[in-house]
């Protein structure tokens, strides 16, 4: 029998490891210790996150990286495949897949996606993402679709249809024009795996509001971030739906607070890997709208520590009440990443996961 879906388990703050997959991890850091990415340490970094109870294992989908002196993000394993490899190893934290739309056919996709839910049991969940990066897709030959949630919203059509029909069906759409389509085993979960779609802009907000049970998204200040949820709210209930926003975050959890700051301004900002910040921060800037436009300007320390993500950074107290402030602005989840997932998680666990469960936010 398979069980209920980690994201959909009791906890009122789900919490789960974001982009392991990928050299670097979120960080875009020259420091000796930084995220390898080699299988042995995805497996170690998934095997302390399972057994810790957390909900999810989050990859991001990177094909090129963003150069510079560590060819930062470079190396980074294909999801599917990567949660099909921790689906087999690991026992109750979901595991999830994340899709560039406009370079995987839906059919493939479908096929994958519930290969990697049988193996897991039930376990599976999808990210969609529509991608922001024409250096990446060009290695495709597929430029970046001016209308690529529209054609997301065709892809997930597919998707289902394959999981919901015994019969070969046809499917004539605007991008795909599909003869006789039959795709067994469809997925454990029904009707299909959990889904997300990363996006901050108003085109993906859309989308999650009509199609998918997450928005993965970011935000600049903890104070601000209730505004994004109540947005999405407002945008579900349009579609007559629930919807719930899980944010990213990366963290730099040490006993004192000056320790934590003092590798947190050492990491991200002495030893960041600038080349590679500055082609990351430009191409994003110019192709998405994942983050406020100041927020370039005003934090490049957090794209060296993160992404653009929000730092946590400090002791397991004020790192355990800034997640509470978090969730109180009505965030169902947050993924996490840090410098090195398999030296950092375990202190993480062992010390912020009982302030949570003493917050009532984590049984
Ligand atoms: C939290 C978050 C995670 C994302 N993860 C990925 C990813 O793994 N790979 C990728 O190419 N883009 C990723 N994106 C970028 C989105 O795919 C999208 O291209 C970008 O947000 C611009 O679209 P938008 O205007 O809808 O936000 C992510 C965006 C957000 C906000």
């Amino acid at each position: 029998m398979i069980k209920r879906h980690p994201l959909k388990g009791p906890n009122q703050l789900k919490l789960g490891v974001f982009s392991a997959n990928a050299d670097g991890g979120l960080a875009i850091t020259t420091v000796e210790e930084r995220w390898r990415a080699r299988w042995s340490d995805n497996q170690n970094m998934a095997q302390i996150a399972d057994r810790a109870g957390l909900e999810f294992l989050l990859p991001i989908a990177r094909w090129k990286g963003f150069g510079g002196q560590t060819k930062a993000r470079e190396w980074s394993f294909e999801t599917f495949t990567w949660a099909a490899g921790l689906a087999a190893i690991t026992e109750r934290i979901g595991i999830f897949m994340t899709v560039h739309v406009p370079v995987m056919h839906p059919l493939y996709a479908a096929k994958a996606l519930a290969t990697v839910d049988h193996i897991s049991n039930g376990r599976a969940g999808l990210n969609i993402v529509c991608g922001w990066n024409p250096v990446e897709f060009a290695m495709f030959g597929v430029s970046l679709a001016e209308k690529g949630y529209d054609q997301a919203g065709e892809w997930l059509d597919v998707l289902e249809k394959c999981y919901a029909s015994n019969e070969p069906f046809d499917y004539v759409g605007t991008y795909y024009k599909l003869k006789n389509v039959v795709s067994r085993p469809a997925s454990l979960q029904a009707p299909r795996p959990v889904t997300m779609n990363a996006a901050f802009g108003g085109p993906g907000r859309d989308f999650a509001s009509k199609h998918c049970e997450y928005l993965f998204t970011t935000f600049t200040d903890i104070d601000e971030g209730g505004q994004h949820v109540a947005d999405m709210k407002a945008r579900a209930a349009e579609h007559k739906r629930e919807i719930g926003l899980y944010t990213v975050c990366h963290v730099v959890c040490r006993e004192t607070q000056a320790e934590a700051d003092a590798y947190y301004e050492r990491y991200a900002l002495a030893e960041a890997d600038h080349g590679a910040v500055e082609t990351h921060m430009s191409g994003k800037k110019e192709f998405s709208s994942s983050h406020d436009t100041e927020a370039y300007d005003r934090y490049r320390q957090r794209f060296a520590g993160g992404a653009g993500s929000y730092p946590l950074v400090g002791t397991p107290e004020k790192i355990a009440d800034d997640m509470t402030r978090i969730s109180k602005q009505g965030y169902s989840g947050i993924a996490l990443s840090f410098v090195n997932y398999t030296y950092e998680l375990p202190f993480f666990c062992d010390r912020v996961l009982p302030l949570l469960r003493q917050a009532g936010l984590r049984s």
